[in-house]
Parts: C-alpha cells; sequence; structure tokens
C-alpha cells in the first residue's frame, strides 16, 4: 500500500509517498523528476552500510546512473565542515541547475544536503529519501534545512523545499530501538498538539509501532505527515501556526544544551520530556486538567520513552540555567515566557505571557522529583 500525502505550497508543492518497499522502486519513483538519467547521492555511513546498495540498483534497474557520498554518521556532522565537503564533492560531480540531488539518511542528512542543495548553484532539486522514524514523521517534510554552528543548533539554513520524499516504512525495521523511540517522540507530538483520537489510537497501538507492525507503523507516519504537511502548507515560514510544532521543544533545547548535544538524550527523546513538561506547566496554570498530564506521562512510560528530567543520566544544571538555555533570558526579565501550551490533549496554543515563575517551578519539580 502507498499512501500519498501533499504538501500544497503553490509551484513548490510536492508529495509525500509512504509505503513498504519504496526504496526498491525509488528508480522508477525519481525518474520523472530528471531531465537527465544521473543523480549524486549523500547519505551517512550508517546508513550506506544498509540500504545504499538497495537504492543504487533501484537506479541501476531505470537506467539512472549515481555516484555516492557517505559522511560520518551522527549529529556532529551537521557542521560548516561537511557542509563545504558535500557543496564540493557535488560540485565535483558535475551537478548542475536541473539536476536532483538525493539524501538518503535520519534528519543529520537530510537538513545538511538540503541545505547544500539550496545554496549549489543557487538552488537545486533534492529528494528526500528519510531513513528514521524521526526524519520521516517530521525533518524530511517543511523544507527547513541547515547546520548546527558553535552558538548553536539550527542556527545557519533555509528554507528550501524537497521535489518529492520517499518514506519507505521497511527501512525502519534496520533502525536502533533508542532511535525509533526518538521518533516516536515526534509521533506523540502530533497527537498532542491537535489530534485527541490519534493520541488516543497511539495508546493502544504505540507499541505494535514499536515492535515493528507494518500497517501500524504506516498508519503512524501518515497521520502524522499530513498533520505536519497541512500546517506547512498553511504556514510555511512559521508566522503562526508553524509554532505549534515546536511543542515541548522550548523545554527540550534547553536540556539537548545542557547536554551537550550527547548521547545523553536524543531530540526525539528530549521532545517527549518536554511534551510532559509542558503538559505540567498548562496544568499548573489552570489550562487543563491534572489528569491530561499523568496520561502524557503514562503512556510515554509505557512506550520505553524518556519522559523524566531524572531519565536523563549524568549532571543537569538548575532551573534558573536551564530557563537561560532555553534562549528566553531577555523575556525572563519582563517575567513572561514564550511557550506551546495546551487546553487539552490535541490543543496546543501559543502562550506569550507564561510567568517565569511557574516554568521555575515546574523544573525544580522535576529536577527534584
Ligand atoms: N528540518 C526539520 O524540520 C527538522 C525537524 C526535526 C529534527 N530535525 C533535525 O534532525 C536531526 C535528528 O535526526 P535523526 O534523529 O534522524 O538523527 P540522525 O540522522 O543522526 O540518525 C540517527 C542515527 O540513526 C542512524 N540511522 C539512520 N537511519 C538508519 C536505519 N534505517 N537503520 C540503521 N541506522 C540508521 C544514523 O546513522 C544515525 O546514527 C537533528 O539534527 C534535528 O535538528 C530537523
Amino acid at each position: 500500500m502507498l499512501n500519498r500525502v501533499a504538501v500544497d505550497l503553490g509551484v513548490r508543492s510536492y508529495e509525500v509517498r509512504i509505503g513498504q518497499g519504496l526504496l526498491a522502486r525509488a528508480g522508477a519513483e525519481i525518474a520523472p523528476l530528471l531531465r537527465r538519467k544521473r543523480v549524486a547521492v549523500v547519505t551517512d555511513e550508517t546508513v550506506a552500510t544498509r540500504h545504499l546498495a538497495a537504492l543504487t540498483a533501484a537506479l541501476t534497474a531505470e537506467g539512472i546512473t549515481s555516484t555516492a557520498l557517505s559522511l560520518p554518521a551522527g549529529e556532529g556532522t551537521k557542521n560548516w565542515a561537511n557542509l563545504a565537503r558535500c557543496t564540493e564533492w557535488l560540485l565535483e560531480q558535475k551537478v548542475e541547475r536541473k539536476d536532483v540531488v538525493l539524501a538518503l539518511g535520519g534528519g543529520v542528512i537530510g537538513d545538511l544536503v538540503g541545505f547544500s542543495a539550496a545554496i549549489l548553484r543557487r538552488g537545486v532539486r533534492f529528494v528526500q529519501l528519510p531513513t528514521t522514524l524521526l526524519a520521516q514523521v517530521d525533518s524530511s517534510v517543511g523544507g527547513k534545512t541547515g547546520i548546527n554552528t558553535a552558538q548553536g543548533k539550527n542556527l545557519v539554513g533555509a528554507f528550501h523545499q524537497p521535489s518529492l520524499v520517499l518514506a519507505d516504512i521497511d527501512v525502519l525495521s534496520t533502525l536502533p530501538d533508542r532511535d525509533l523511540l526518538s521518533g516516536y517522540g515526534e509521533v506523540v507530538k502530533y497527537g498532542l498538539l491537535g489530534d485527541a483520537a490519534f493520541f488516543d489510537w497511539l495508546e493502544r497501538d504505540g507499541p505494535a509501532l514499536r515492535q515493528g507492525d507494518a500497517a501500524v507503523r504506516l498508519r503512524a507516519v501518515t497521520r502524522s505527515v499530513e498533520m505536519k504537511a497541512g500546517i506547512v502548507s498553511r504556514d510555511e515560514t512559521e508566522e503562526g501556526e508553524r509554532a505549534l510544532l515546536n511543542l515541548g521543544h522550548t523545554f527540550c533545547h534547553a536540556l539537548e544544551k545542557a547536554t551537550g548535544y550527547s548521547d545523553r538524550l536524543l531530540h526525539g527523546e528530549g521532545v517527549a520530556i518536554g511534551c510532559a513538561l509542558a503538559f505540567e506547566l498548562s496544568s499548573r496554570l489552570g489550562l487543563c486538567s491534572q489528569e491530561e498530564p499523568s496520561r502524557v506521562r503514562a503512556h510515554l512510560k509505557a512506550m520505553g520513552i524518556k519522559v523524566d528530567i531524572r531519565d536523563i543520566p549524568g549532571d543537569l544544571p538548575g532551573a534558573e540555567t536551564l530557563i537561560g538555555l532555553m534562549g528566553q533570558d531577555k523575556k525572563v526579565v519582563d517575567g513572561k515566557l514564550r511557550f506551546i501550551l495546551a487546553r487539552g490533549i490535541g490543543q496546543a496554543f501559543v502562550a506569550d505571557d507564561v510567568p517565569g515563575d511557574k516554568v521555575r517551578a515546574v523544573l525544580d519539580d522535576a529536577l527534584r522529583s
């Protein structure tokens, strides 16, 4: 079964195709985009060992020749040095203005290669072939591309929409459980921010997703992509509604900075903890009932994903420092903070006037408990 989700952005519209066996059919899926039967593939070393041969064979089967570059795996790759390496390699491969670049990998490869495609010859087209759950449900859709710098994460980048996204559910079978669960943090986020029925379904079928049920994975990825595509189509450059996708992210960013973007905390794990904290904060502000944060936490715990700050190994700084790391210190001076909060499961909204002392209290309790 192949599901298709449209991202409607006028001349920059594209389709996200989600299904099984898509990598093996990638040549046929991509061929209509090509002016000449040649592509450049960029991936990471881990993904290359598992899935590059299948992609190359699929391209060859359609008469498409390809060259490939494998970069080191991991968040550290999303930097200036690899942006230069990737972009110069694409130039050496004589990628021209009308050619198409393929990004095969997780969010790191998608973000880096997408940015490289955005600046190469002032913009060449690219196709996302996301291989992590996080990349399939989130980073491959919406056109945010970029790298990290010494000053922080994703501070340099561009909006550059892909021409096509091919999310093959089967490639998730080689993904380590921890990376799968990290991606699940973003899946849950969609239910929490705007679709209570989806969250109900995840409470029931989430464990089957973790165990590898293809039908459940297909449905979870498709619903997540539908929600992201809808939001991006209405607000491509985050003037308003797209900010809802940041549910849990303000807490997450502080925790990621505090843990040095290391293996102590994966991005989706931080999102899961951040969502639980955002619901706790919402409840303490009287926006939703006390049962809602309990329900969020219970589901995350049942799935085996990190849910409490205390689940992060090693020491963490205090609440005040964490608030500083949210990059919101200027706003703290005025005593108000900007957060995505919720009036209930599936009912997130942007709050610009969150009292700093309430945030501090939530963090103090989370660090103590
Ligand atoms: N652009 C966006 O809108 C957006 C949204 C969310 C996150 N992101 C970015 O995404 C990045 C995180 O993405 P990620 O979690 O996919 O990390 P990742 O790309 O580092 O992948 C995680 C690990 O899984 C390995 N891997 C990937 N696919 C595999 C497979 N099928 N089998 C076995 N191993 C596989 C990778 O080699 C890597 O070691 C962050 O840099 C984050 O900033 C971007």
